[in-house]
């Protein structure tokens, strides 16, 4: 036990010495790696996949048109981030978050399903969950908290919750109207981090929300975007989902690190023998690039329901060009982009004067971007390529044949690749 900490520590160590001696482009690729949050837990287990093509309509009841509302006519936008982890979609969220006073962004709302769902507290199963979350999203994009309150454990009294996952990471929920009173000796895990606030009124919040001009939520719990088509077709929305992909590969890789523990069957088949390509975690991660590749092929055919209302962006592209990536995504959502976005993109993901090589070349740029073909075994790379081919293939990720390749810095493994011409 003691050794596995020692270990643990000696790897946060290693992380911070690199992360010290990195550029520009690392900076981000870091940001967009490495800034995971120990409370974030792994997604689901096994997905079926046959779940969502369930045409279960009958979960799904439309809420009343209770607000009014007209979206287009306000020129107010709704966006769903969707991503999967390990993607930098935290960091992503942050170019919305920071967008300003006209911003209600929410980190992960869904969280709170997930889990209870999980616990299987609610008599429901992983094919219903789907339109669960449609449902609850649909209600946030409408400022109505009391779906989502159902999932908040302990459960709200008066509509007042303390355990909000990740109140802090949106700085809407912690602006000072949304601020009640500091209580004392009340344990709140997710406190504002800007001022002292009490719990949380999530009545407060709903107002805050509707006093905003946009809305984005950030998730990496919907698997399959067709099921959310009730929701982006919602005429009281103005919706736009912005879809975030990063090379399979990397994402085993990273998640390898993030989360050792559950890897260890990974790493023995790195060190000795055949990886079981029948094994149930090598299925789950077909399952995944299965699920991110049919939804961004849906995506990016553009049906009429999807149409100006989709777009791809992959990792790689956001750790090497983050200005001009985050303004075409501000330009897709329509939300014009301010400069206090501009001023924090521009804060976290420019090396300091003192650091060495500040402005590297696009190809230097794509070697940073591809650090984790040093950390993963040839053998994994492999496996995943094997599995997760086809996208692979869609998002240009280019194949290696050989542990040379892999290692082969002057071998870019991306191809330049324009999606949707939006
Ligand atoms: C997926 O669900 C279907 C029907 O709900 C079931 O027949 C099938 O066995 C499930 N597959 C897995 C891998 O759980
Ligand atoms: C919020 O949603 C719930 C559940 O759908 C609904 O009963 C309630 O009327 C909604 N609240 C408002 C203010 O419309
Ligand atoms: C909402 O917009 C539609 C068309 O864009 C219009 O017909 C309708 O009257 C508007 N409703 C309200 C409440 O403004
Ligand atoms: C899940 O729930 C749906 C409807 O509630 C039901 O039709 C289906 O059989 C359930 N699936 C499993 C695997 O229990
Ligand atoms: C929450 O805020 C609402 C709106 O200001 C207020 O009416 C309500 O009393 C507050 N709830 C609590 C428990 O303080
Ligand atoms: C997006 O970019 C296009 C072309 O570059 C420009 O015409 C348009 O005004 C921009 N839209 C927004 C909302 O910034
Ligand atoms: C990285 O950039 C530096 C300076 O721009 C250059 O000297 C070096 O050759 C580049 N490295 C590679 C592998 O291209
Ligand atoms: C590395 O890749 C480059 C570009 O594909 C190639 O020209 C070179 O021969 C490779 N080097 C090795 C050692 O394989």
């Amino acid at each position: 036990m003691r050794n596995k900490y020692a270990v643990i520590i000696i790897c946060i160590v290693a992380l911070v010495i690199i992360e010290k001696e990195n550029n520009i482009i690392s900076r981000v690729s870091n940001k967009l790696t490495l800034r995971r949050n120990p409370h974030t837990p792994e997604p689901l287990g096994p997905y079926n996949a046959s779940d969502s093509l369930i045409e279960s309509e009958n979960s799904f009841n439309y809420i009343d048109d209770f607000y009014s509302e007209n979206g287009t006519q306000a020129g107010r936008k709704h966006v769903l981030l969707m991503a999967t982890t390990r993607t930098g979609s935290s960091f992503v969220g942050e170019f919305f978050n920071q967008q300003g006073d006209n911003m209600f962004y929410l980190f992960e709302p869904l969280w709170h399903v997930e889990r209870m769902l999980s616990a299987g507290s609610i008599g429901t199963n992983s094919s219903t969950s789907v339109w669960v979350y449609r449902d609850v999203l649909q209600h946030l994009f409408l400022c109505n908290f009391s779906m989502l309150e159902r999932f908040i454990k302990p459960p709200p009294r008066d509509h007042v919750t303390h355990s909000l996952f990740r109140r802090e990471s949106s700085k809407a929920l912690c602006e000072e109207q949304v601020c009640s009173p500091f209580v004392r000796d009340v344990f709140e895990r997710y406190h504002c981090k800007t001022r002292r606030c009490g719990p949380l009124n999530l009545t407060l919040a709903s107002e805050a929300c509707l006093r905003k001009q946009h809305r984005v939520i950030k998730t990496v719990r919907v698997r399959q975007l067709d099921t959310l088509r009730a929701l982006i077709e919602d005429s009281r929305l103005d919706f736009k989902l912005i879809q975030l992909v990063r090379d399979p590969r990397a994402i085993l890789a990273s998640r390898m690190v993030a989360f050792a523990g559950k890897y260890q069957n990974w790493k023995s088949w790195a060190m000795n023998g055949e990886v079981p390509i029948e094994d149930e975690e090598v299925k789950r991660l077909e399952g995944n690039c299965n699920n991110i590749r049919i939804s961004a092929k849906l995506g990016l055919s553009q049906p009429k329901w999807l149409k100006k209302r989709y777009m791809l962006v992959r990792y790689e592209d956001i750790a090497r060009y983050p200005m001009q990536k985050a303004a075409e995504m501000y330009n897709f959502t329509g939300i014009p982009m301010t400069s206090q976005a501009r001023d924090w993109i521009f804060r976290n993901t420019h090396a300091s004067t003192e650091a060495s090589g500040v402005y590297s070349t696009q190809k230097n740029s794509s070697e940073q971007v591809e650090k984790w073909r040093l950390s993963i075994p040839f053998k994994l790379a492999q496996v995943v390529q094997k599995v997760c081919g086809p996208t692979m293939k869609l998002f240009g990720y280019r194949f290696v044949d050989s542990e040379q390749t892999l290692l082969n810095k002057s071998f870019s493994l991306l191809e330049e690749k324009e999606f949707l011409k939006l």
